[in-house]
C-alpha cells in the first residue's frame, strides 16, 4: 500500500493515492491527493517546476530557483521564505523563531501508529471488522540543521475506507526546554485554487448548519476558543470543486481528533495554490516541551472521494464507526430510550419517573433516563454540581432501590451526569473553592450558575472518577448522559505557575483521562456525550462515547437541518434523536408526531416527552413508530445514509443496508405550496437488476378542517432497481386545493413521507 522508490513515497487506500517525495533530500514535497492513480517508477510530471526563480522572492540556500513559497509542502517552516500560513511556531533554545527541519529518516510498518497509547488522546484504532484491517503507517522524520529537535510527520493509511490519519511528534533531545507556540497536525497543499470551501456552524439550538464559500485569495479560517469543540464551528470540514454535486465530482473532508480548542485554516495563495491545515488552536497556547520531552498533536482526518459529498460521507460514517467509537460498541444497535428532561425539568418525584418508564414500556421503549436534578439539592440550575449524592428523598429511597422498580418494569435504566463542573452553592465548592476555574483576583464569569472544575489537576480528576465510579458502582446504571454545560473562560490554574498557555490542552488531556477511566471501568455502559446538546460534537469524545446528543433543539424541522449538517462528517449511530412534545419548547412550532418519529429515526431513536399524557391516537402512533424503527434499527443506526435532496422546500435523505436489499427513504416537506408540482423518488445505491417492493409507511395525518386523525393514503410499488434509480417513482398528487380523496397526499407543513424498499 505505501511503496518508496526513487525518493518518492506512493501510498493507496482502495480509491485515493497519495504522493510525496523528498525534494533535494531536505523538503517533503506534496505531489498528488485524489483519484487512485497507479504507481510507476517516475513521478517527474508532478514536481514543481522552478526553472527561472520568481522576482522578489526568497530562494533556498542550496537551490538558487527554489522558492518555498510556490511549492506544494507537506508541513513548512518560519524563516524559510514560505510567507503562506504556517504550521509551527517554535521557539528554539536561543530564542529564535526560524526552524530549518529536513528529511532524516523514514519508517513504513503495518498497523496503526505505534505510539498510540502514549499520547493520551484518542486515536484512530483497528476495527473489529475484518475487512476493514488493511491499515498501514508511514513515520517521517525531519530534523532541524541546528539543534537536536525532531519532527515526525506520521500517516496512518485505513485502506477500506479511503481515510489518511496525520499527526505530528516534536522530540526535544536538547538540554533546554523549546516553546510550541503553534503546532497543526497537519498540513496539505494542493497546487489548484478552485474550490468551495463548506463549514458547519452555529450556536446552541442551532448546532451544525452547513455554509458554502467560493474561496478568493486570502485565508480564511474555522476554530473554536470556547475550550470545546463547540457549537459555533465544527472541527469537520469540507472542500469541493465547483462539479462536485451530493453524488459526483472531487470533493476533500478533515476533521480532527480532539474535543478542545480546534483550528483549520484554509489559504489561497497569491500563485494559485491552496494549503490547508488543521490542529490545536493557538489562540492562548504557549507549550513549554522540556528538554529530553516529547510532545504529540491529536490526529487530524483525511479522506477525498470522486464520488460527491454522500461519497465522502460514506468514508467518514464507516471510518467512525469502525476506527473511532469504542470497539465494543462497534455495530451493536443502540436501545430506544425514553428520557425525563423535558417532560418534568427538575419537579419530579420518583413516582412519576416510574409513571413515565411503565407507559413507555408499554409502548416498546427499551430504557428509562433520568436526567438532572437527581442529585444533592438541585432542583434548579442555581446549585449542587460537584455534590454527587443521590437526592433519595426526592427519588423515593435509594438509587439501586430506584433502579430495580424501573428494571422490574422491564426496562433499563441510565442517568445523567455534568462531571467536569462545579456550582458555588455546593459542598463541593465550600471545600475546594481553588477547584473551580477562574483567576486569582479577578471576578470570574458564570454560565448557567456554574464554573468548570480544573481538569489540569490531577486530584480534581481523581475526585471526578471517584465520585461517577461510585454511583455507577451503586446501582445497575447501563448508560449515562455525560454532559457539559458551559464555556470556558477565565482560563487558569494554580498548578500550572508560568505555564498557563498549556491550560486549555491540559484541561483536555484531563478529560480524556477521567473518560479513559471511567469507560474501561464500565465498558457495558453506553454512554452518550452531550453539551448542551451539541456542543461537543466531535471525533475525540466518540472515541469514548459512540454517540452524541445531537441538540438539545427536538424541532423537526430544525433537527432536519441539523441532523443534515451533522450527517456531512458523522455517521447516524453518533446522533441521538428525540421524539418531544408540541408545541416544541425550542421553537413553540407544532409539528405532527409522525414528522418528529420520521425525522428522529434517522439516528439513535428516544422519546423526551410525558408519554402518560399523549392522547390514545398518539400512543397507537408511538407504540406504531417503535415497532418500526426497531424492525428497521440496524438500517436505521448503521446503513449507508444518503442526501437525495436538500432544496428550500423539499428534504429528501436515503439509508441503504450494506447488502443493498433494503432502504427507507425520508421525503420531509416544509411549507405545503398552493398547486404544488409533482414529486418523484429516486433511490441510490440500489442492485439496478433486482425488483424492489416499495411502499409507503402507513401513518396518522389529521385530515381535512375536521381535524380527525386518519391513515395517509397507500402506495405500493414494484419495481427493478434501475428504474427506482434512474427513473424513480411518480408519487401520488398531493392536495392541490380541490378534492381530499383516499389515494391524495396530504403533507401540509411540516409533512413527511417514509418509503420502506425490499427487494423481493
Ligand atoms: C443540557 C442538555 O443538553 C439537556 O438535554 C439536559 O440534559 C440539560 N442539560 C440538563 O441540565
Amino acid at each position: 500500500m505505501i511503496i518508496f522508490q526513487n525518493n518518492v513515497f506512493h501510498a493507496s487506500t482502495k480509491n485515493t493515492s497519495y504522493i510525496i517525495r523528498v525534494r533535494d533530500g531536505q523538503y517533503i514535497e506534496q505531489l498528488y491527493y485524489g483519484k487512485k492513480i497507479r504507481h510507476t517508477s517516475d513521478y517527474e510530471a508532478l514536481y514543481e517546476k522552478n526553472g527561472t526563480g520568481y522576482g522578489n522572492s526568497i530562494v533556498t540556500p542550496t537551490d538558487s530557483r527554489l522558492t518555498l513559497d510556490n511549492i506544494c509542502l507537506e508541513y513548512s517552516f518560519s524563516g524559510t521564505g514560505d510567507y503562506r500560513h504556517i504550521p509551527l511556531t517554535l521557539q528554539m533554545p536561543d530564542s529564535c523563531f526560524s526552524n530549518q527541519f529536513v528529511y532524516d529518516s523514514y519508517r513504513i510498518y503495518q498497523g496503526t501508529y505505534e505510539e498510540n497509547d502514549k499520547t493520551n488522546m484518542p486515536f484512530a484504532k483497528k476495527s473489529q471488522d475484518k475487512e476493514q484491517e488493511d491499515v498501514e503507517t508511514l513515520d517521517i522524520v525531519l530534523k532541524d540543521t541546528v539543534y537536536p529537535v525532531y519532527l515526525h510527520l506520521i500517516y496512518t493509511f485505513f485502506y477500506e475506507c479511503d481515510v489518511i490519519v496525520r499527526l505530528v511528534k516534536i522530540e526535544n533531545h536538547c538540554e533546554d526546554s523549546i516553546r510550541i507556540e503553534k503546532v497543526m497536525s497537519m498540513m496539505l497543499d494542493l497546487p489548484e485554487q478552485e474550490y468551495y470551501l463548506h463549514t458547519f456552524d452555529g450556536l446552541w439550538i442551532r448546532e451544525r448548519h452547513k455554509n458554502r464559500k467560493k474561496l478568493v485569495s486570502g485565508i480564511y479560517v474555522n476554530d473554536s476558543t470556547t475550550g470545546s469543540s463547540s457549537n459555533r464551528h465544527n472541527p469537520f470540514i469540507m472542500l469541493t470543486k465547483a462539479n462536485c454535486t451530493q453524488d459526483t465530482g472531487d470533493c476533500f473532508g478533515f476533521n480532527l481528533i480532539y474535543s478542545g480548542n480546534h483550528y483549520e485554516a484554509v489559504e489561497v495563495s497569491e500563485y494559485g495554490k491552496i494549503r490547508i491545515m488543521s490542529g490545536l488552536n493557538p489562540h492562548q497556547f504557549a507549550w513549554t516541551l522540556d528538554g529530553n520531552d516529547v510532545f504529540y498533536t491529536p490526529q487530524a482526518v483525511l479522506t477525498y472521494s470522486d464520488k460527491g459529498q454522500n461519497g465522502l460521507s460514506h468514508n467518514m460514517h464507516v471510518f467512525v464507526n469502525q476506527h473511532i467509537i469504542p470497539s465494543n460498541w462497534q455495530g451493536k444497535e443502540r436501545p430506544i430510550v425514553i428520557n425525563n428532561w423535558e417532560a418534568t425539568y427538575f419537579d419530579f418525584t420518583g413516582d412519576k419517573l416510574l409513571e413515565i418508564a411503565e407507559e413507555a414500556k408499554s409502548l416498546g421503549i427499551e430504557m428509562f433516563v433520568l436526567d438532572d436534578g437527581w442529585f444533592s439539592n438541585r432542583n434548579d440550575d442555581t446549585s449542587s454540581l460537584g455534590d454527587w449524592t443521590v437526592n433519595e428523598k426526592k427519588i423515593g429511597g435509594t438509587l439501586d432501590g430506584f433502579v430495580k422498580k424501573i428494571n422490574n418494569l422491564g426496562i433499563k435504566f441510565g442517568l445523567w451526569f455534568e462531571p467536569e463542573m462545579i456550582c458555588e452553592i455546593s459542598e463541593l465548592y465550600r471545600q475546594h473553592p481553588d477547584w473551580a476555574v477562574k483567576v486569582p483576583g479577578r471576578e470570574a464569569y458564570l454560565g448557567r450558575n456554574q464554573l468548570v472544575l480544573d481538569l489540569t489537576r490531577q486530584e480534581v480528576c481523581e475526585y471526578i472518577v471517584d465520585a461517577v465510579t461510585s454511583i455507577l458502582k451503586s446501582a445497575p446504571v447501563e448508560y449515562v448522559k455525560w454532559d457539559m454545560n458551559r464555556h470556558i473562560t477565565d482560563a487558569y490554574s494554580a498548578g500550572l505557575l508560568k505555564r498557563q498557555g498549556e491550560f486549555y490542552h491540559r484541561y483536555i488531556l484531563g478529560l480524556y483521562q477521567i473518560m479513559k477511566e471511567i469507560t474501561e471501568e464500565f465498558p457495558d455502559v453506553l454512554f452518550e456525550s452531550c453539551s448542551s446538546g451539541g456542543n461537543r460534537f466531535d471525533l475525540g469524545m466518540l472515541f469514548y462515547m459512540p454517540q452524541i446528543w445531537t441538540s438539545d433543539n427536538t424541532d423537526a424541522n430544525q433537527r432536519i437541518d441539523i441532523q443534515e449538517g451533522t450527517s456531512f462528517g458523522y455517521p447516524l449511530s453518533a446522533m441521538a434523536a428525540h421524539v418531544s412534545a408540541v408545541p416544541n419548547h425550542q421553537t413553540l412550532r407544532n409539528i405532527s408526531i409522525e414528522t418528529r418519529f420520521h425525522v428522529a429515526c434517522f439516528g439513535v431513536l428516544g422519546y423526551e416527552i410525558d408519554i402518560t399524557k399523549l392522547t390514545e391516537m398518539e400512543k397507537i402512533a408511538v407504540a406504531q413508530q417503535i415497532s418500526f424503527y426497531k424492525q428497521y434499527r440496524r438500517l436505521f443506526q448503521f446503513g449507508t445514509f444518503s442526501r437525495l435532496k436538500s432544496e428550500q422546500n423539499l428534504v429528501v435523505w436515503q439509508v441503504t443496508s450494506g447488502d443493498q436489499k433494503e432502504a427507507v427513504i425520508l421525503v420531509y416537506q416544509r411549507l405545503a405550496v398552493s398547486n404544488p408540482p409533482g414529486d418523484i423518488i429516486k433511490a441510490v445505491n440500489l442492485l439496478p437488476d433486482e425488483i424492489y417492493t416499495v411502499k409507503s409507511r402507513k401513518q396518522y395525518i389529521i385530515k381535512g378542517k375536521e381535524e380527525v386523525a386518519g391513515m395517509s393514503e397507500e402506495e405500493e410499488y414494484q419495481v427493478f432497481g434501475d428504474m427506482l434509480m434512474h427513473a424513480g417513482i411518480k408519487l401520488v398528487q398531493q392536495f392541490s386545493g380541490t378534492e381530499l380523496l383516499e389515494q391524495t397526499r396530504l403533507m401540509g407543513d411540516f409533512g413527511t413521507r417514509v418509503y420502506e424498499i425490499k427487494k423481493k
